[in-house]
């Protein structure tokens, strides 16, 4: 597959290119600055995940497109508007996106209630970020015309081992037997291109976790 990561350089972006050039996929690389550190192997274009036109022009002739952009502290609402412009893009370029969100919208399976709405989860600091990736899952429940696909990563995320294992779930937040919510941001990336190369989640969220 052509597969184009936007984001590439973030932990996950970059965690997903290795993987996917592993597969022996081809790779482009979208960053803003083009002396951001990269996989060796990709290709690299310069561009704004939140400019529709940049975004329509680069995701054109790819497979399957991946928004891993994080919007800087204090500017959350960008995320919102980067992954419309990427929404636009796909849908004007007709190329399958996966959008890798947050947790804040996954329901609590003890509590009932969203990630976002309880206190276990969102400290006052992630608050912003929280709402920000609420608000990108509802613009792609919104969206009619583009083959999205949004992945909520588990509570927390952070660098580790790959070990190819994650367990799959949809809208309630998985957790394991000692109640933590984690994953590897290596292991997202397998279930990234897991679900690129055998999409199962079109038009719906998907969560995994450890
Ligand atoms: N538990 C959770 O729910 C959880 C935990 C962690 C992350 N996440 C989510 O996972 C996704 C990826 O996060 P991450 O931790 O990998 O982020 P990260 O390491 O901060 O990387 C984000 C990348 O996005 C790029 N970027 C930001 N705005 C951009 C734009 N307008 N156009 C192009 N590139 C842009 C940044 O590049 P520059 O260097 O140019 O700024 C950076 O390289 C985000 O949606 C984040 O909210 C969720």
């Amino acid at each position: 597959m052509r597969i184009i990561i936007f984001g590439a350089a973030g932990m996950v972006g970059s965690r997903t290119a290795v993987e996917a050039l592993a597969r022996g996929h081809e790779v482009t690389a979208v960053v803003r600055d083009p002396n951001r550190e990269l996989p060796q192997g990709v290709g690299i274009e310069v561009g704004d995940a939140g400019d529709p036109a940049a975004a329509a022009r680069l995701i054109e002739g790819h497979d399957a497109a991946v928004s891993a952009v994080r919007a800087p502290v204090g500017q959350e609402a960008l995320q919102v508007d980067a992954t419309a412009a990427l929404l636009k893009g796909a849908a004007v370029s007709g190329v399958r996106l996966l959008i890798v969100g947050g947790a804040a919208t996954l329901r609590v399976p003890d509590s009932g209630k969203a990630v976002l709405d309880d206190p276990r989860y969102i400290a006052e600091e992630w608050r912003a970020v929280a709402e920000a990736s609420a608000a990108q899952h509802r613009r792609c429940i919104e969206e009619r015309e583009a083959d999205w696909t949004y992945l909520s990563p588990p509570a927390m995320l952070a660098p580790g081992a790959r070990t190819g294992a994650y367990r799959l779930g949809r809208d309630d937040l998985l957790t394991d037997a000692a109640g933590i919510s984690r994953i590897s941001a290596e292991d997202l990336a397998v279930a990234i291109v897991d679900e690129l190369e055998h999409p199962k989640h079109r038009r719906t969220r998907f969560t995994v976790a450890a």
